[in-house]
């Protein structure tokens, strides 16, 4: 493939929309073709999907149910947009990928990552990202952040252990994936935040584009 797969991830209100349109800013100033997208979602039918695993109608939904539905929405996106755009030389930037599969449903609803991977395995083959910013903060940060925004979707309704699970497991995964892996300290004021991302994409382009 021609372009370049990064990931943002985190739990809640780690800022991602802000620091993602500041990161495809920064690509588009280089040059880049970049396509933004998110998880779940990035196609109608992922969209649709996304309805589902977000609506408090749904508190209670079965683990397992929850687990296919992220991968049901994540082949659509892949077949749909990513490797399409990948292929055409585009670089994707995509609001979470698997990884947070593997903190939400792994670290947070405790399923076995074995079987996280066999559908890993099973949806994407051996493609992974070229790189994941990893964006952190403390539990209480986040939840804070995020309860300013209004209503609370089924996954924000969880409490803070979820979260604190679904960060470790993170926290984990960066040692684990370490080459393509970028922690940021997301807690500290955005202009440093964003000097930070700023040193990372630029070292990244120069690593894989020269
Ligand atoms: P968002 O609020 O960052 O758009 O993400 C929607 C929610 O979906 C968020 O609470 C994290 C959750 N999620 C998972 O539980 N597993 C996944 O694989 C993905 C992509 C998101």
């Amino acid at each position: 493939m021609k372009g370049k797969f990064i990931t943002v991830e985190g739990i809640e209100g780690v800022g991602k929309s802000t620091n993602i349109e500041f990161i495809h800013q920064q690509l588009l100033a280089a040059g880049k073709d970049v396509v933004v997208t998110r998880e779940p979602g990035g196609t109608p039918l992922g969209e649709a999907i996304r309805g589902l695993l977000l609506d408090p109608a749904y508190t209670g939904m079965d683990s397992t149910c929850e687990l296919q539905l992220m991968f049901a929405a994540r082949a659509q996106h892949l077949a749909q947009v990513i490797w399409p755009a990948l292929d055409r030389g585009q670089w994707v930037l995509c609001d979470r990928f698997t990884d947070a599969t593997y903190a939400y449903q792994g670290g947070g609803r405790g399923i076995d990552t074995g079987i996280i991977a066999r559908l890993e395995d099973l949806v994407q083959g051996d493609f992974r990202p070229d790189m994941t910013l990893l964006l952190d903060v403390p539990v209480e940060v986040g939840l804070s952040r995020a309860g300013k925004r209004g209503e609370l979707d089924r996954f924000e309704q969880e409490q803070v252990e979820f979260f604190e699970r679904g960060r470790q497991a993170y926290l984990d995964m960066a040692q684990t994936y370490h080459g393509r892996y970028r922690i940021i300290d997301a807690s500290r004021p955005l202009t440093e935040v964003q000097s930070q991302l700023q040193s990372l994409i630029s070292l990244f382009m120069h690593d894989y584009t020269g």
